[in-house]
């Protein structure tokens, strides 16, 4: 994709008067004594840190009793970042409404799908759809974007935070008003809502707008269509709730872009491309998988899908960690080298600051055992000497600013087909969406492929590969839309239990499949998931794909008929012996493949061999597989960052500059296990 030159509303495609990398993280001078404050912000120049996010949770120091404001105190902050040089990412402090609020407005409480309302003293959403909410809420960020609209050190402002968790669906009397009403809106007559819900089934028929509610607690399984648009309704609910403010600051505080903070591929029940387009500018939070030790895919996938959210224009990676979180249930700390390595992947994957969640670690609440860019040790530890050299460093990167990363292949990736897939009574609950996705995504992030996410209805031209790894539910736009890529000369690699129902979660006329039967040539015939544990073998048929032969795979099986496509692979055994497992098929100008099994990542590099040489790709091979390599190219210069995931030394064939340590290479650059190299090309 190339990156767009202006972002959707208009505004720079970056924060004003910004001309550094941006560091810093989450700042919280509320819960410090006023003394502390100035000892900050000599530690935060010490530490090379340029932009803090500020006022995130202070709703009820803001505003201590309905509509009597107390701006003193953030007045003082604002005023001390500002003569030391420091920007503001101004937070509004919606997502942890006052005490007083819920007083006032009890109704306005968060009820869960069980019926449970949700009490005060933690921190969370008000019911998106109540009137009190959205008005409060607009009014306290009326009175800070005029206060502080054109306050010299705000650069950026953030509205809530982290929308969609910890609760996103609300099941209130004013969110069954609000879906009532959304429903309307979408389908216009109670006909088409009972075609588009399938109400026929189970006698559900519906003759009255007024009968109409939430998807709650039932006897048995819940209409899935009906869940699916809940799902759709609760984030369109939570994103009006974004507009509502972001209209208020815009008018309010002109030219200074708004972001909210996403979580890009660790929160679902918000669709990111719908926000995408409501943001000045896209921001992200992630936090490693501490279970998971080769968590550094898990961080690259994130980035990846932020760039992607960001239309390929430079974002802030908003929060992450500098050591342990809180919230896991083995909260594991980074070691030395670790920080940095996770920023310089953020960055390498198109990131233009690097934020953590906070700067100064809290002594009381919930989040004392979460680490901080000053952590309780002080300025002894080795966090904060790690802290204070990632700020030298990345001062050292600052002409990688505004540089883009290309990618030659889309990995398909839509949240209202996860919301689908994620319901009751499928198939088999071995077979996730986003397991899959992480396999395929894993596959090409060892080959040293970069990948841009898309949605199926997107432009996919500019790329020489498109892998639909869950694509569950695919409307007929999206299916024409691949059908148009492949004849268009592009390789596409569908994976099973693809195309399987419609955006009603109705499975489509003609069958499973049945609209992507013109691209792949091929049609499914039975879902086979197979028992717990079981495995099936593969046998190539011919010498496409050779090295599928003997390939053990499990979880699911499909009994396929071809409809022009060639069988590449067949099923060696099990349910569906004898027939198809991978298929190959020529259509327009373009292929496209099959897979009706579940392969792992080992496997997956039998597959998308043959794939790769369709779509004239170069994986990787030669290199160590946990060696990431991803370029960023500038205007005069491409910028390669290397990291060394592995145990060992390696020797990175890299000509250029290492903008980190100046050293100069003409052939290549040794990367130490665990470092990292930012090499500029000659
Ligand atoms: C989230 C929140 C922060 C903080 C961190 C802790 O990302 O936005 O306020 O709670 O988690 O990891």
């Amino acid at each position: 994709m190339s990156p767009s030159t202006t972002p959707p509303t208009g505004l720079p495609v970056w924060l004003p008067g910004v001309e550094t990398l941006c560091y810093g993280g989450d700042y919280n001078p509320e819960q410090w004594p006023e003394e502390v404050w100035a000892r900050d912000v000599a530690l935060m120049r010490e530490a090379g840190v340029t932009l803090v996010s500020v006022g995130i949770f202070s709703w009820g120091l803001l505003e201590p009793r309905e509509g009597e404001f107390d701006f003193g105190w953030l007045d003082r902050v604002l005023d001390l970042l500002h003569e030391a040089g420091i920007q503001v990412d101004l937070g509004t402090p919606t997502a942890s409404p006052p005490a007083w609020f819920f007083h006032a407005h009890p109704d306005a409480r968060v009820v869960t799908r069980d019926g449970t309302t949700l009490g005060f003293g933690s921190r969370g959403m008000a019911s998106p759809s109540s009137p009190d909410y959205r008005r409060a809420s607009v009014r306290i960020t009326r009175e800070l974007a005029r206060r502080y609209g054109s306050h010299p050190a705000v650069v950026l402002w953030h509205v809530h935070n982290e929308y969609g968790t910890p609760v996103s669906e609300c099941y209130s009397e004013h969110s069954a008003r609000a879906f009532r009403a959304w429903v309307q809106r979408r389908y216009g007559s109670l006909d088409a809502l009972n075609e588009a819900w399938g109400t026929a089934f189970w006698g559900q028929h519906y003759a009255e707008w007024a009968h109409v509610s939430p998807p709650s607690i039932a006897p048995s399984v819940v209409n899935p269509a009906q869940r699916l648009d809940f799902a759709r309704f609760t984030s369109d609910a939570l994103l009006e709730c974004f507009v509502a403010e972001r209209d208020v600051i815009h008018a309010e505080a002109p030219g200074i872009p708004v972001t909210t903070n996403f979580m890009a591929g660790s929160c679902q029940s918000v669709d990111l491309w719908a926000w995408a387009r409501e943001v000045d500018i896209v921001s992200n939070d992630h936090y490693l998988t501490a279970a998971d030790d080769r968590n550094q895919v898990g961080l690259a996938l994130s980035a990846d899908l932020t760039r992607s959210l960001a239309g390929g224009r430079p974002w802030l990676l908003m929060e992450h960690s500098t050591s342990a979180v809180n919230w896991q249930p083995r909260n594991v700390a980074k070691r030395p080298g670790e920080m940095a390595r996770n920023s310089l992947a953020h960055l390498g994957r198109g990131a233009d600051g690097i934020l953590f969640f906070q700067w100064r670690a809290s002594r009381s609440g919930a989040e004392k055992f979460h680490s901080a860019m000053l952590p309780h040790a002080g300025t002894r530890s080795r966090v904060w000497t790690e802290v204070c050299a990632l700020g030298h460093d990345l001062a050292a990167l600052t002409e990688v600013r505004g540089s883009t990363v290309h990618a030659d292949v889309a990995i398909l990736w839509d949240w209202q087909s996860f919301w689908a897939q994620d319901l009751e009574w499928r198939p088999s609950v071995d077979l996730g969406h986003r397991e899959r996705i992480d396999a395929f995504y894993d596959r090409l992030w060892r080959d040293k492929l970069t990948v841009d996410f898309a949605h199926p209805e997107h432009d996919l031209s500019g790329y020489r590969l498109v892998v639909a790894p869950a694509s569950y539910l695919l409307t007929s736009q999206g299916a024409a839309n691949l059908t148009r890529y492949v004849e268009a000369g592009g390789t596409l690699l569908v994976s099973c239990f693809s195309a399987t129902v419609d955006e009603n979660d109705a499975v489509p006329e003609g069958g499973y499949l049945a609209p992507l039967r013109t691209a792949l040539g091929v049609e499914v015939d039975e879902l086979l998931p197979l028992r717990q544990g079981d495995q099936v073998h593969l046998a190539a048929s011919g010498p496409v794909a050779r090295a599928l032969d003997a390939i053990t795979a499990d979880v699911w099986c499909e009994d396929l008929a071809l409809a022009g496509a060639t069988p590449v692979a067949v099923f060696a055994d099990g349910p569906a012996a004898g027939g198809p497992a991978v298929t190959r098929h020529e259509h327009g100008a373009g292929t496209g493949w099959y897979v009706s099994t579940r392969l792992d990542v080992d496997a997956l590099a039998a597959l998308l061999a043959p794939v790769y040489a369709d779509a004239g790709l170069s994986p990787v091979v030669d290199l160590p597989q946990d060696l990431e390599i991803v370029t960023r190219h500038g205007t005069t210069h491409s910028y390669v960052v290397a990291i060394n995931h592995t145990d060992e030394a390696a020797d990175v064939p890299l000509t250029g500059t290492d903008l980190l340590t100046g050293e100069t290479s003409t052939s290549s650059f040794t990367l130490a296990a665990g470092a990292v190299r930012v090499v500029r090309s000659a």
